[in-house]
């Protein structure tokens, strides 16, 4: 049996070449799908729109089926034994998509537009772990433009986690310049490594809270946070100066927001003061507490970088006289939905190098300390007890040769 989703799917960024300590990493894709050349046309498939109410959207896609922000993705349970994807015409060419079977590893493949590429067969690994009439989940995290499977197969609806985590910021929470990016951020490692929740990864590389050109980002996420597009070059092609409001009420409230974001005003290049930024900083944490009454709201601290000096290395934290001063600001109006998290001393210089941004090691340090923190302050339990939350670590060591 086959199915075909027709979904235009979007990733924000398109990866060539992965590089790991400077060299091409060795086999970058595992799991590479198969190019089906001549898309899903002959009667042992059956093709699902993507509008299909089987086929659930993790983040923000927009009514065109493109997906937005960082690692939005899709997940639907499925029956047979095969399962095409068709990826429509806005899908970045190469970009790269990450896609779980059956609860198992992640895996990697490259994609184009317009094409159809074969990601669960005969060699697919779990496939035959359970009967072929046995629902399998299918989890991606990308942009998409259609599903197919086995003619005499089917795609279910897979139940939503309880509790819904919505986490804003700027390159440091997308994951930039990690080994899979958004799939190796804090926040991706923080919210699947929970286990339980669903998550809404609003980030994006490069910009300012203050509405502003940040680094070729032409608004900042004062206006950007309540659109459903980003502030990518994609998104002024199709939508132009005026993207479409989010429709917050139409996804599952927030119980917790977590909020990195200031680096990029922080920085001399982009002229933001440090009144603007705290005014735009108390007006995004009462609208969301206006939208989501019931959720947590935590400011994260920024952690800054790092510098020699005397006999060591000094860590420094950007605008914590303007964090802190939103905090209490909530604090004196008696709201007991609001929390500071201190970052300091978490990360240390080599964490962040060389590109200011978090190694690998730096995004698992974060999500590992805030996972904790999260546990006690809120008693959030840590309910992922084995399933794989952070891919290609084991590359990093756990042989017996040096
Ligand atoms: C995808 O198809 C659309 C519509 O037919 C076309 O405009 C676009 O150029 C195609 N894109 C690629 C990369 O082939
Ligand atoms: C996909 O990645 C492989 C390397 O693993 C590369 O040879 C190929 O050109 C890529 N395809 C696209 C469409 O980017
Ligand atoms: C699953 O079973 C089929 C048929 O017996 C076999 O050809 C295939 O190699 C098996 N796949 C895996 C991943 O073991
Ligand atoms: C920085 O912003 C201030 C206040 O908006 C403005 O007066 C000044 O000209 C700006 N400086 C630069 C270099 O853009
Ligand atoms: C960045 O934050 C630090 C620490 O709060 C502060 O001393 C500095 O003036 C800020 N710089 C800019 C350009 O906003």
């Amino acid at each position: 049996m086959r199915l075909i989703i027709a979904l235009s799917l979007l990733l924000s960024v398109a990866f060539a070449t992965i590089l790991e300590n400077g060299q091409p990493r060795y086999n970058p894709y595992p799991g590479q799908a198969r190019w089906l050349e001549t898309g899903i046309e002959d009667a042992d498939w059956i093709t699902y729109a993507p509008d299909a109410e089987e086929i659930s959207y993790k983040g923000r896609w927009d009514e065109q089926y493109i997906s937005w922000w960082s690692a939005p993705g899709i997940k639907f349970a499925f029956t047979g034994e095969k399962l095409a994807l068709t990826f429509g015409e806005h899908t970045v060419n190469g970009v790269l998509v990450a896609y779980r079977v059956g609860g198992q590893d992640w895996e990697f493949a490259n994609v184009t537009a317009n094409d159809t590429y074969q990601f669960v067969g005969p060699w697919t690994t779990g496939v035959n772990l359970t009967e072929a009439t046995a629902q399998r989940t299918f989890e991606m995290r990308v942009q998409l433009a259609g599903v197919s499977v086995d003619a005499d197969a089917a795609l279910y609806e897979v139940k939503p986690f309880p509790k819904m985590v919505e986490i804003i910021g700027d390159s440091l929470s997308s994951g930039d310049f990690a080994t899979y990016e958004g799939l190796s951020s804090w926040a991706y490692l923080f919210a699947a490594g929970l286990g339980n929740v669903e998550y809404h990864l609003t980030a994006y590389p490069g910009v300012c809270l203050f509405d502003k050109n940040c680094w070729g980002n032409p608004r900042g996420l004062i206006y950007q946070w309540y659109r459903t597009s980003d502030t990518s070059p994609r998104a002024r092609d199709i939508y132009g100066e005026n993207p479409p409001n989010w429709y917050f009420r139409g996804q599952q409230p927030a119980d917790l927001v977590v909020i990195n974001i200031g680096t990029n005003d922080n920085n001399s290049a982009n002229n933001v003061s440090s009144t603007d930024y705290y005014n735009d900083y108390v007006k995004l944490v009462g609208d969301i507490h206006k939208i989501w009454p019931k959720a947590q709201i935590v400011l994260m601290s920024l952690w800054g970088g790092f510098g020699p000096s005397a006999d060591t290395y000094v860590q420094g934290p950007l605008f914590v006289d303007e964090i802190r001063n939103v905090y209490r600001h909530y604090q004196r109006k008696k709201g007991n939905f609001i929390h500071y998290f201190d970052t300091t001393g978490i990360l240390q210089h080599n964490d962040i190098a060389p590109q200011w941004h978090p190694t690998d090691v730096g995004h698992i340090k974060v999500a590992a300390h805030f996972m904790q923190w999260v546990k006690m302050t809120f008693g959030w339990e840590m309910e992922a007890t084995g399933a794989m939350v952070h891919s290609g670590t084991l590359y990093w060591n756990d042989q017996d040769s040096y």
